[in-house]
């Protein structure tokens, strides 16, 4: 038996996706089991659920189960998957594969790329994930309150060739914004908006405080780190140094990128994640925390605990990951295009369709608002032409952060006006106060993507828009 085998110990739950957000168990490989040809569906039901973060149940939680966060799905890099999503909630909804290169109509965006699910319809979403990586999901309709309500999930997508870990942890950052009797507060204030945001008072990693996970001792563990609030940029480090940083935001680091340390963490916005391979301890109950830097001290945010005999792996065994298929821009030719984010010229209503809207902008691109999802005659911010590389300029003017993230396409940061970047494959750019990132791509993938803020009350004020490509 191989030692991975060993690990995957999770009871299966039949027929959907019944892991929770502990860790690749089982489950998470169900639909996949004996590579079938034919995908065996997720059945992925948006409902109501309930939890306990403290000794009081918190109602008007949303997730995939009743009692439990949203499960890490697992699919294979160039096979297919379907995951019909099924709406059981009173409001619409529809659901994005965040990071995944995939067709237009399978990408989530209510009005741009499909209509919202209702109450009691399902989408069938199928598609082919091209890249291998860490990616997640969460609705793209109703999303302030849906996402701050525990609408986000991880989305694993293995290797063709199986790169040799024992282990696999995922840890799902997210806050909550709940009062003492753990009911919550309204998901956003309009003051939070205007800035950096709304922070939430509960952080947690998979719907946990310091949540502690059992690992071999002496293992080679993969630890899938994924910022899916929709407020926080995170400065994490752990707190071990047999460790190093192997993917980004997905994709496999070719620009190597320091091990983080409690003085240097590395920034992670909100849609962003950070894949480490690091070895456990030798001895049972050593421990590896995941730290987080947040204001006032650094917190714990979990934490992995060595059980069993030495496994004795050394993280040298690890051959590099296989980089995914990217199409590298030839920045001889490429067009710029300028995108500025900043305030928004006056405060509209921006109240059309069903997936919510705040009725008020703060933001723009381009000094536009995006004038609500279901607006209509609202162009392209850009036209791209298939298949052609272009240079896209982000130019901050305001001097908060902000994770621009854009649908369905891949690019390569390539400088600032602030610090020296990474090129590192990315779909989310966080750019600093004042800081102008040009980042390159080529237009490979038809259609109208998404271009937005991640911080989703800046997106749902205004900071949003589409690019087309065709
Ligand atoms: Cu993760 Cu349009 O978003
Ligand atoms: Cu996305
Ligand atoms: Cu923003």
């Amino acid at each position: 038996m191989k030692r991975r085998d060993f690990l995957l110990t999770a009871g299966a739950i039949a027929g959907t996706a019944g892991l929770g957000a502990a860790g690749l168990g089982a489950t998470g490989l169900a639909p996949n089991v004996g590579q079938r040809k034919a995908p065996m569906p997720y059945d992925l039901i948006v409902q109501k659920a309930r939890y306990k973060f403290t000794d009081q149940s918190t109602l008007g939680m949303v997730s995939l189960l009743p009692q439990a966060p949203p499960p890490v799905l697992v699919g294979h890099q160039g096979k297919p998957m379907v995951l019909n999503v099924r709406n059981t909630l009173p409001d619409y909804t529809s659901m994005h594969w965040h990071g995944v290169r995939i067709a237009n109509a399978m990408d989530g965006v209510p009005y741009l790329t499909q209509m919202p699910i209702a109450t009691n319809e399902t989408f069938p979403y199928a598609f082919t994930p091209p890249d291998a990586g860490t990616y997640w999901y969460h609705p793209h309709c109703m999303t302030m309150d849906q996402m701050a309500h525990g609408l986000t999930g991880v989305l694993v997508i293995k290797e063709a060739k199986d790169p040799g870990f024992d282990a696999d942890q995922v840890i799902n950052l997210k806050d909550f914004r709940l009062n003492e009797e753990g009911e919550f507060l309204p998901s956003f204030t309009g003051r939070g908006a205007a800035r950096a945001g709304t922070f939430g008072n509960v952080v947690t990693a998979n719907w946990q405080e310091n949540p502690v996970y059992d690992q071999p001792a002496g293992a080679l563990l993969r630890l899938r780190v994924v910022n899916t609030d929709t407020t926080r940029i995170h400065k994490l480090y752990l707190t071990t140094t047999d460790a190093r940083i192997i993917a980004w935001d997905g994709h496999p680091v070719r620009d190597p990128i320091a091990l983080p340390t409690a003085l240097k963490p590395v920034f992670v916005g909100p849609g962003q994640r950070l894949d480490f391979a690091l070895r456990m301890p030798d001895s049972e109950g050593q421990k590896i925390d995941l730290m987080a830097s947040l204001p006032g001290q650094p917190k714990v945010m979990a934490s992995l605990r060595a059980i069993g005999s030495n496994l004795n792996r050394n993280l040298n065994a690890l051959s590099a990951l296989s980089p995914n298929p990217v199409a590298h821009p030839d920045l001889s030719v490429a067009q710029t295009h300028e995108f500025v984010f900043g305030w928004s010229p006056d405060s509209m209503i921006a109240n059309n369709g069903v997936c919510g809207s705040m009725g008020y902008t703060f933001w723009s691109i381009n000094r536009t608002p995006w004038a609500g999802d279901a607006a209509t005659g609202i162009g392209p911010l850009a036209q791209l032409e298939l298949g052609k590389s272009y240079i896209l300029r982000l130019r901050n003017e305001s001097p908060h952060a902000h994770p621009i993230h854009l649908h369905g396409l891949s690019f390569l940061p390539l400088r600032s006006n602030k610090r020296r970047l990474k090129r590192n494959w990315t779909d989310t750019a966080l750019l600093l106060r004042g800081e102008t990132v040009d980042v390159a791509l080529v237009a490979d993938n038809p259609g109208d993507w998404a271009f937005h803020c991640h911080v989703i009350e800046h997106q749902k004020t205004g900071l949003a828009g589409y690019l087309r490509v065709s």
